[in-house]
């Protein structure tokens, strides 16, 4: 057996899955709400038997590996590592993989470095200056703050290009606090450095990129966030890395902080996976604010909800909590949602009542509003229509703009196929006991013509086909499939599903006996044509 199959064979995948997504029992298997897409209602299933997981709305599946590589970004052999770390499965020396060996050599310094950094604490400059930060040693220790002298720690041989010398050659982060970055699986990666006094420039040294470290698709804090923001339903984006800190410390262990960069659809990808909603909290300034929008349209593209805490103007959430974690706490809590807050600002900035004012906002809301389903799209125009007085249909169009209509996903499914038809065609894609009927639905939709009957038929052929290899067979019925299994709105269920078939079996007779009643007509023989008509009012 090669090392990836033991390990596969050791691992659990309900346990591994189960850590991270909500599952709960099903059939033979467990399903709970995918961690890969936008959904509202779960699709996800994990199999114990086939020690396989799988997706019947985006389409995502495999193997455990599969699952820790996808989950937490992570290349094959680190994937493998990890869980060969979990399961206390030695691995052998990757002799052919140089970018793998190289990676562990960097994790491995990073993590010798950071070792040294924090025994450099007590007793140094940076812990004098955390101190007066109101910030104790316990704490300092809690997120692994360090102090970085002038000289690299002995044991530290760096090459060029590991993210730790500068080109000239020098030491990149001296003389400064050190704030480590761990990955999503809490190996450190990175260092933000940063400056002792207000002489010191600039205020944060970061380590640069290396092979494992990519500031657009690293939140800091994420290794705690993550599991905290589970339980939480939440997770809370601040800017800086002092700010999660005194997050942290009200009270609200589930804050990230984006690592000097501005947000990325891959962070939100990454919370994605964790949370279905998120809390930004930037500051209350012009910068804070153009953060703020910057980072909605990537979130509410991956479909998570957004609400945004608004801070009193000036304040940071460290100055903020140093006065009141628990008024901090609080307006986290109630913090209002995007929308809410956005036609605030709009209102504030444009004289909404104005036809010049009303077409403003709209302009500022349309890279918004295309980023969300048609149903919001359309409270969003309601609101808005209350707000300047236009109709909401005018509204709603001025927001799809220069759209092109038939690009509305919820129109392609609706309008070309028929309503039981699409309930069938949602059933199958995620209900396996509605796999019963199939043999059925083949026949009234073949009977009926219908769009979809490839799609069933590919399926009565193949019931154990995965979803991905389903659209693949059905050509250039696949977009439609997708379509129809991906849109939003209630899962149908199997008594649903037997109400839509039953209503296309009686669609399919009432065509038979029109067909038959056709062909009665134009028959000429007399007693054949009473005959045909007997047998058409009877079907
Ligand atoms: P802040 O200046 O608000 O820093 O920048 P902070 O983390 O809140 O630290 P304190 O409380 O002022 O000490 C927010 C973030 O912007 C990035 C860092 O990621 C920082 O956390 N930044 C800021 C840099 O990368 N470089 C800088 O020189 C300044
Ligand atoms: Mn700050």
């Amino acid at each position: 057996m090669d090392q990836a199959a033991r390990i596969k064979d050791a691992a659990n995948i309900v346990d591994i899955v189960g850590e991270v997504v909500e599952l709960r029992r099903s059939g033979s298997g467990l399903m709970g709400r995918c961690p890969f897409h936008n959904e509202k209602t779960g699709s996800f299933h994990v199999s114990p038997d086939k020690r396989r997981f799988k997706c019947f709305g985006c389409g995502e599946g495999g193997d455990v590996l599969d699952f820790v590589q996808k989950f937490h970004g992570l290349e094959f052999m680190d994937a493998l590592r990890l869980l060969a770390d979990r399961y206390g499965i030695t691995l052998e020396d990757q002799k052919g993989d140089d970018q793998y060996r190289n990676r562990t050599r960097l994790r491995a310094l990073y993590a010798a470095m950071q070792e040294s950094y924090a025994r450099a604490l007590p007793g140094s400059s940076a812990a004098a200056y955390l101190i007066r930060r109101g910030l104790t040693l316990q704490v300092a220790e809690e997120f692994g703050i360090g102090f970085a002298a002038d000289q690299l720690p002995r044991d530290v041989k760096p090459q060029q290009g590991d993210g730790i010398l500068a080109k000239s050659g020098r030491v990149l982060i001296r003389s400064r606090l050190t704030v480590p970055i761990y990955d999503s699986t809490g190996n450190v990666i990175a260092f933000a450095g940063r400056a002792l006094s207000d002489l010191q420039e600039p205020k944060y040294l970061n380590s640069p990129q290396t092979p494992i470290y990519s500031k657009k698709a690293t939140l800091y804090n994420m290794h705690r966030a993550g599991p905290a923001g589970r339980r939480a339903r939440r997770i809370v984006i601040t800017e800086g890395y002092f700010d999660v800190i005194a997050s942290h410390r009200a009270g609200i262990p589930e804050t990230v902080a984006v690592c000097g960069t501005a947000f990325t659809p891959e962070h939100a990808k990454l919370l994605m996976r964790q949370v279905r909603q998120v809390v930004l909290v930037f500051d209350n300034d012009e910068a804070g604010r153009k953060a703020t929008e910057k980072a909605a349209t990537p979130l509410l593209s991956a479909g998570i909800e957004i609400k945004v805490c608004e801070l009193p103007e000036g304040q940071d959430i460290d100055d903020l909590c140093r006065n009141d974690a628990d008024g901090y706490r609080a307006m986290v809590d109630k913090a209002p949602d995007f929308w809410t807050h956005l036609l605030h600002r709009l209102g504030q900035e444009y004289a909404l009542r104005s036809p010049s004012g009303s077409n403003k906002a709209i302009e500022r809301l349309r890279p918004f509003a295309a980023a969300v389903s048609p149903v919001e799209r359309s409270t969003l125009a309601a609101e808005l229509s209350t707000l300047t007085g236009a109709s909401q249909q005018l509204i709603e169009a001025a927001l799809r703009g220069r759209r092109a209509p038939q690009s509305d996903p919820s129109r392609n499914s609706d309008a070309e196929c028929l309503p039981a038809e699409a309930t069938l065609v949602r059933l199958f894609a995620d209900e396996p006991e509605a796999l019963t009927l199939l043999e059925d639905a083949r026949r009234v939709f073949e009977g009926l013509g219908l769009r979809m009957s490839s799609a069933v038929s590919i399926l009565a052929d193949h019931p154990e086909v995965e979803y991905g290899e389903w659209e693949m067979r059905c050509g250039e019925a696949a977009g439609d499939l997708a379509a129809l299994v991906m849109a939003e709105g209630p899962r149908p269920s199997i008594a649903d599903g037997k109400a839509a078939l039953r209503a296309l079996e009686r669609e399919l007779l009432r065509r038979r006996r029109r067909e038959a009643l056709a062909a009665a007509q134009s028959a000429d023989d007399g007693a054949a044509l009473d005959a045909l008509i007997e047998i058409a009012s009877k079907a």
